[in-house]
């Protein structure tokens, strides 16, 4: 059996760090609603001139260097992303320029927050099909590029980062992507959205103006869905695995809300000691912040050979997925 094994892993933040004592200096919030209501404590931020493919090339870059690859040797590049560099073309184009002189296929896919498990679910599917055999799944966002430093129920959420995972196909592996469950309903899609620059709202001066090129989010209700759609996801993904929650070494959710994840190891009676929870230190990340705890898990030795692991998101869209898989495979 065919098998989409994760050989290599990488990330990137931006050196510069926004705490909630700065953002205090910016909008009327204090430390303690911030960290009492989110669990953030400080975010990163990009540079200026550093945009959203300049993280992925450093996230692209460290994960083939782990699995011992160049990116010659890729078949295809998946770039999750909701702040690409320019509407088009793709990042996914301009992240092949940058790591290979040699063409590559490559595409977007935008699906809020639930990126990186759609990215993942997606690039394994193509590999199981035996259609690829090395995939670059790529993650980045530059959420502090849409985000409204004069509204603070958004600004005091959100902050940069990168990841990626080469994914190989190898034959009867014990290790890789086990199941994936992916899910979506347009309904809520005013929920969490960056209205303008788009065909439907095009850059006016008006639109300028009225600050419609900044994310705007209902939060409350946002959170309402996010309680619901974190268990289904965690559920779906495992019974399509033929596996239960005491299977489970590790849940590494995405990093939104603190809260969001309390509710979910309630809800599955999760110690922490099993759940990867990084939010405290970089808001936010969008589709950066799975891998991102991935990365911190497997430096802390919490991700080890073996670990079954179940990474679960949820995002504009509205979208919520799941991946399940075993780690290990790399060199
Ligand atoms: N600092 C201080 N006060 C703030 C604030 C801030 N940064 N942001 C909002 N408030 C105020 C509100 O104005 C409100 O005041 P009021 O009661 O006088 O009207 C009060 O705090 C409560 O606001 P509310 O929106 O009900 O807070 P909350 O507990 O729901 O927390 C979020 C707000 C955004 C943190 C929470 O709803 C959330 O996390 N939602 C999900 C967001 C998410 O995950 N988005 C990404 C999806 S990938």
């Amino acid at each position: 059996m065919r098998r989409a094994v994760m050989t290599g892993l990488g990330t990137y933040v931006p050196e510069r760090i926004l705490s909630n004592h700065d953002l205090e200096r910016m909008v009327d919030t204090n430390d303690e609603w911030i960290v009492s209501r989110t669990g953030i404590r400080e975010r990163r931020m990009a540079r200026n001139d550093e945009a959203t493919s300049d993280m992925a090339v450093h996230a692209a870059e460290r994960a083939l260097d782990d699995a011992g690859l160049s990116a010659d040797d890729l078949d295809f590049i998946l770039m999750a992303t909701n702040t690409p560099d320019t509407v088009f073309p793709s990042t996914a184009a301009r992240l092949q320029a940058r790591l290979s002189e040699r063409p590559i296929a490559g595409v977007d896919l935008q699906a809020g927050c639930t990126g990186w498990v759609y990215g993942l679910a997606m690039a394994a599917s193509m590999i199981e099909a035996g259609v690829y055999r090395r995939i670059l799944v790529v993650a980045s966002d530059k959420l502090s590029s849409i985000t409204d430093y004069e509204d603070r129920s958004t600004a005091v959420l959100f902050g940069d980062g990168a990841g990626a995972v080469v994914l190989e196909a190898m034959e009867d592996s014990p290790y890789g992507i086990l199941s994936s469950y992916l899910n979506a309903d347009g309904r809520g899609a005013d929920l969490l959205a960056l209205p303008a620059g788009g065909s439907r709202w095009p850059a006016s001066k008006d639109t300028v103006d009225s600050r419609l090129h900044f994310l705007k989010m209902s939060g409350n209700e946002v959170f309402r869905f996010a309680v619901k759609a974190m268990p289904d996801a965690v559920e779906q993904g495992l019974a399509r695995a033929g596996l239960t929650v005491q299977d489970i070494d590790l849940l590494i959710p995405h990093q939104a809300n603190q809260r969001i994840i309390e509710a979910a190891m309630r809800h599955f009676d999760l110690p922490s000691s099993k759940v990867i929870q990084n939010i405290e230190r970089y808001g936010n990340t969008s589709v950066a912040s799975i891998p991102l705890a991935m990365d911190e898990a497997r430096q802390e030795g919490r991700l080890q050979n073996g670990s079954l692991m179940v990474l679960a998101a949820f995002g504009a869209g509205l979208t919520w997925g799941s991946v399940v898989a075993r780690w290990g495979g790399c060199q």
